[in-house]
């Protein structure tokens, strides 16, 4: 993997995230809204010796939702049960799951949006009554019967809220909460703790330089800190600033965060387009890259940061990535 996508999470970006998760939520960065929030809902729910309310987080990849989860379930002292909507493909998938839960545990169920319908309208009214009906038999012998399932929390987290039906959202009556980016101060730091797990040292302007390309995601932070310790071990140095520039500038990433697929995009709306507007599908012709791949991995970066703007009569390029990509 030349340059580093968010969205891809292979093997090694996976075995990462758990070797770097922090394992109390003093060390975990920032989200300082949800954090209090959920400290209250926690606390109030092992005061009343009951299990919290059902709990949605959303926000784009690698800001800290499955993190969080396990934070939950550590607070709680509970045990967390991992899934996920594409894992639960009929009715029978999550009858199963529920009717193995014990009492005070935590269901977490990422990305919830990729649950079907019939299997959302079992999750009904086992997250309001914590009943499940189970349809016996078809056609007219057909009946239903209803188990009492042991009281738990569920823990939905997704990164397509706008997927999530209003039936299912409604229904996370623990709070509704959407992850922000982080500030290059929160990325520093974490990237400094995550140095630390790692059983090595990050100084402060090279944590910095990490931070500025990161793209306000603590999971792009924490793979680019890696690949910096990497290269520092190769070349049996210590970990700077020079590490850090040399490991990034041979991952290709250049000083806005931006990786080969973002820059040929900006190549192209800037010299080819002459700066824009120009339609998604012809910008996709042009390149070779896919339009969903433009519209959904790309672009929202690119637009964060100031580069791109989407018009009514196509993409457009700011003043910025005309001054930046213009040869
Ligand atoms: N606030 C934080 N403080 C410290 N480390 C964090 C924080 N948020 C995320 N991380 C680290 O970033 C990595 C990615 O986090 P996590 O897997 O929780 O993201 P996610 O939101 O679940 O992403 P996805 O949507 O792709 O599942 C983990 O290694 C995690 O430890
Ligand atoms: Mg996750």
């Amino acid at each position: 993997m030349s340059s580093f996508d968010p969205k891809h999470k292979d093997q090694e970006v996976k075995h990462l995230d758990s070797t770097l998760r922090p394992s109390n939520f003093k060390d975990y960065v920032g989200q300082e809204t949800i954090k209090k929030n959920l400290h209250i809902l926690l606390t109030a729910a092992k005061e009343r010796n009951a299990t919290p309310e059902h709990i949605l987080l959303y926000g784009p990849p690698g800001l800290g939702k499955t993190t969080l989860a396990h934070l939950i379930a550590k607070e709680l002292g509970a045990n967390l049960k991992l899934s996920s909507g594409p894992a639960i493909m009929k009715v029978g998938d999550l009858a199963a799951i529920l009717t193995n839960l014990t009492p005070g545990d935590i269901l977490f169920i990422d990305e919830i949006h990729r649950l079907n319908k019939l299997i959302e309208e079992v999750l009904y009214p086992a997250m309001e009554s914590g009943q499940l009906d189970i349809v016996i038999g078809k056609g007219p012998s057909a009946r239903t019967i209803q188990l009492d399932l042991p009281p738990f929390t569920l823990i939905g987290a997704t990164t397509r809220i706008s997927l999530l039906s209003s039936p299912l959202r409604s229904r996370f009556s623990g709070g509704v909460h959407r992850l922000q980016f982080y500030s290059e101060e929160e990325i520093s730091s974490i990237v400094k703790k995550s140095a630390t797990i790692l059983g090595t040292n990050i100084p402060d302007d090279a944590a910095f330089l990490i931070a500025k390309r990161s793209r306000f995601t603590p999971r792009v932070a924490n793979y680019y800190l890696k690949r910096a310790r990497d290269f520092a071990q190769v070349h049996k140095a210590e970990i700077d600033s020079d590490v850090v520039n040399q490991s990034l500038s041979l991952l290709e990433i250049d000083e806005f965060g931006l990786g080969v697929s973002e820059r040929m995009i900006m190549n192209a709306i800037v010299n080819t387009f002459k700066g824009g507007p120009v339609g998604l599908n012809t910008l996709a012709a042009a390149t070779g890259e896919e339009e969903s791949t433009i519209e959904d991995v790309v672009e929202p970066y690119l637009i964060q940061i100031g580069m791109l703007e989407r018009t009514t009569r196509g993409r457009k390029a700011t003043e910025k990535a005309m001054n930046y990509f213009k040869q």
